[in-house]
């Protein structure tokens, strides 16, 4: 029997006891002696849960015990997370990991730490929650040069922008829901603020460019100022709002990274993309254009991904490390272009004109549709701007007083 531990006795560290036990006979097709949960470690107690006397409280327990071959660890956080993994990897101790914070920020020297110590590091749960990607990333596509990289990657924003399209749902009730389905963070604003969707966009760039891709130098936005208004203006002109990590190669070589609400056309895969569901599109040199797509969170899907690699690590595996500390090249944010939705006061809008024009005087801005009234109701227009960079945007509307801009697709 290959014993393990969980770390973290929560939604998906419960999650992953249970499918252990459900699934007993699956995972046998492929570590036949069998996979047990040996220990629990949590600072609660369980009482009435059929792991109770599982659960101790102290990591030590765990790391002396030589039975233990594998430890997952669904703590989230970097602290005690960071400490309790070094230490067990220390030990010769495999680890596998749902919990993208740390992965982000402590990932190379955690692979780096089992290599040293003839251990594995894993962590296909810390992105697009039950979809295998960092795996297919690993090995079917280790041929390719990935050249870029767009991800609807958290579930909570997608379900929460879903309802409030469909629905006009209000933000603060539809999150209410997400957390009480398991899907949000612990701190909701990790996943509202975009620093849950930029981590993973950070951990994808890494892994397909075997580089650190700076969380902190990836430019950030939330879906927290999307509203009635932007849905109106982008369903007039064919468009979903996503949030989005994006990573593509420049031809300089840099990466262009960033995460932040994007307008998306319907004949694009990750169009119809919805609910907690999560879509991961790629490009590769060779194999072209790929999509995966499957539950991005919650608890089962999540523990799914877990499983997945504790049966790598107990075959032998996930020993090589992704990425090393070498930084990735990031390209200045400002460069990078787009067409941009803009939203302002009907008085504003001759000014927009005049400040969008051409070097010839001509007016650049397309107005947006407004079928149902919606944007005048609020006395607002849309505009769109053609193909112009984050710069120029902000220099060009740097007099006016916007009530919102989305980047187009
Ligand atoms: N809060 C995250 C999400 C959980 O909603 O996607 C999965 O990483």
């Amino acid at each position: 029997m290959v014993e393990i531990a969980i770390l973290g006795f929560g939604t998906v560290g419960s999650g992953v006891a249970e499918l252990i036990d459900k699934n007993q006979d699956k995972i046998r097709r492929a570590v036949p002696e069998g996979v047990h949960v040996k220990y629990i470690l949590d600072i609660r107690e369980f009482p009435g849960s059929p792991y109770a006397d599982r659960v101790v409280h102290d990591l030590d327990q765990i790391v002396s015990d030589p039975q233990i071959q594998v430890i997952c660890e669904t703590m989230g956080g970097k602290e005690p997370a960071y400490s309790f993994s070094k230490k067990a990897l220390e030990h010769g101790i495999s680890v596998c990991t749902s919990n993208k914070e740390l992965v982000e920020a402590y990932g190379s020297d955690l692979m780096e730490t089992a290599r040293a110590n003839g251990a594995g590091y894993l962590f296909e749960a810390s992105v697009g929650g039950g979809i295998p990607i960092l795996r297919p990333l690993r090995t079917s596509l280790a041929q390719e040069e990935i050249t870029e990289v767009l991800g609807i990657l958290n579930g909570t924003t997608n379900y929460i922008l879903t309802r409030m399209e469909r629905n006009g749902e209000a933000f603060d009730a539809v999150l209410a829901d997400a957390q009480a389905n398991g899907y949000a963070e612990r701190n909701p604003a990790a996943d509202i603020e975009g620093h849950d969707c930029a981590r993973k966009i950070a951990i994808l760039a890494s892994l397909i460019t075997g580089k650190k891709a700076d969380y902190d130098r990836i430019p950030c936005e939330g879906i927290t100022g999307i509203t009635a208004a932007d849905f109106a203006a982008a369903s007039a002109l064919g468009y979903a709002i996503k949030l989005l990590g994006a990573a593509k190669k420049e031809e300089s070589g840099s990466w262009s990274v960033r995460t932040a609400p994007f307008l998306v056309p319907e004949g694009h895969p990750l169009y119809p993309v919805s609910d907690v569901f999560n879509g991961i599109w790629l490009h590769g040199n060779m194999v072209d254009d790929l999509m995966f797509y499957g539950r991005g969170a919650g608890k089962d899907a999540t523990a799914s991904a877990v499983v997945a690699d504790v049966i790598e690590l107990a075959q032998g595996g996930g020993k090589a490390p992704a990425w090393t500390e070498e930084k990735l090249p990031l390209s200045d944010g400002a460069s990078q272009k787009s067409r941009f939705l803009m939203r302002l006061s009907r008085a504003e809008e001759e000014a927009a004109r005049l400040s969008f024009e051409n070097s010839a005087g001509e007016d650049t801005l397309t107005a947006v549709p407004d079928p149902d009234g919606i944007l005048a109701a609020a006395n607002e227009t849309a505009l769109l701007t053609g193909i112009i960079s984050e710069r120029e945007f902000e220099d060009r509307t740097a007099g006016l007083q916007l009530h919102g801009r989305i980047r187009v697709l």
